[in-house]
């Protein structure tokens, strides 16, 4: 591995896994200089989701200059950066590729240190992000529970150090970022539409409608919310057009709801789990501190309101990202790299993207 500085790492990230395009300059204690991103949301709206070789063209014209603009508004340039880290999986193969090619690139022409990061390693770190608005909650500790919401994936992990990250439970279906799409683009909000079901639902009546709540087995950390949509579009179904208008209230926050108890339970349940193993394990860990909730659905206002409320009853520190780090973005993949580089790991030039995780991003029997 090349030489590091005695100074903190910087590192460049590039995050490219699905419609958003992001640039950020990160260092090694998760300090951002700057993060820039260039969503899609207007291009692919009027096709109710993610075109895949849309969403690749549309990170081919903005990467290079987002790189560009990033260097020059933090007043850096190449001599200042120590490595260029870059999402690798999981996402659309197409997208994760320009980015992938792009880093490898760099790497090459300004012969820096390349990593290649897990999206959802970014994720599971986003909340200890810190910049000149954000600093992460003094007297979060590890070992954590961290529950990822995104338009992709809805997991549970065990963290007990950063770098390590067992898979607890995961959807077995659609995730939870993927129903509030849908239930978006059934109501006419357009896309994505849960931050906009979030907005209609402040004026309505979470108890008017009785969502179902899928748990699976009594003891299940696993999702699953494809009951929940089909249920939605039944209840739209059977709404008179004409007075859907004045049920959209009601029919978001009862949505948001049904989808908050079913995170918050799992949480709960998650919580319990690991507590029952380390105890048994180790019996000088008496109990978790603390938790984390991170993705995408992590900026649903009901969501983090009653995380923060339960995590305040359960006597749990609880983290979670300011709005601009919940959805992608590569400052979350740049601190993952700039840890990965200084435990000594980095990636050659046979990086590729894929559409899934390694399993060797995750470890197992952890607890
Ligand atoms: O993490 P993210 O940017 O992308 C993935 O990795 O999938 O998450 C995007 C998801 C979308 O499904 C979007 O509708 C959802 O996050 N989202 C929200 C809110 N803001 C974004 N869902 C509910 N309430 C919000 N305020
Ligand atoms: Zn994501």
């Amino acid at each position: 591995m090349s030489q590091l500085p005695e100074r903190k790492i910087q590192v460049l990230a590039i995050e490219t896994s699905c419609d958003d395009t992001s640039v950020a300059i990160v260092d090694s204690d998760g300090v951002v200089s700057i993060c820039l991103s260039a969503d899609q949301n207007l291009v692919h709206a009027p096709f109710g989701g993610v075109v895949p070789e849309i969403a690749s063209r549309n990170h081919t014209m903005h990467l290079l200059p987002l790189i560009e603009q990033a260097l020059k508004n933090s007043n850096m340039d190449w001599s200042k950066i120590d490595a260029i880290a870059v999402t690798a999986r999981p996402g659309l193969i197409g997208s994760l590729m320009v980015g992938v090619v792009t880093a490898k690139s760099l790497s090459q022409v300004f012969r820096k240190p390349l990593i290649g990061v897990n999206h959802l390693e970014g994720h599971i770190l986003a909340p200890f992000l810190k910049d000149s608005k954000h600093n992460p909650v003094s007297s979060f500790k590890t070992p954590f529970v961290s529950l990822a919401v995104s338009g992709g994936h809805t997991s549970l992990y065990f963290v007990p150090e950063f770098g390590k990250y067992q898979v607890l439970g995961t959807t077995r279906d659609d995730a939870a970022g993927e129903a509030y799409d849908k239930f978006g683009q059934m109501l006419g909000l357009g896309f994505p539409g849960g931050v906009n079901v979030d907005r209609r639902a402040q004026q309505g009546d979470s108890g008017k409608y009785n969502f179902p709540r899928t748990l699976l087995a009594e003891d299940s950390l696993d999702f699953s919310f494809s009951g929940l949509k089909s249920a939605a579009a039944r209840q739209i179904r059977d709404i008179p057009k004409s007075e859907l208008e004045n049920e959209m209230g009601h029919l978001c926050a009862s949505f948001q709801e049904a989808i908050a108890d079913v995170l918050i339970l799992k949480l709960e349940l998650a919580v319990k789990f690991v507590d029952q193993k380390l105890s048994k394990s180790n019996p000088n860990i008496k109990r978790l501190e603390s938790v984390s909730l991170t993705g995408g659905v992590a900026a649903n206002s009901r969501l983090r309101a009653r995380a923060e409320e339960w995590a305040l009853k359960n006597n749990l520190t609880l983290a979670v990202p300011p709005l601009r780090y919940c959805t992608d973005n590569a400052a979350m993949i740049g601190f993952a790299g700039a840890l990965q580089l200084a435990r000594g790991f980095q990636s050659d030039l046979s990086l590729a993207p894929m559409a899934q995780s390694l399993p060797g991003d995750f470890v197992h029997e952890l607890v």
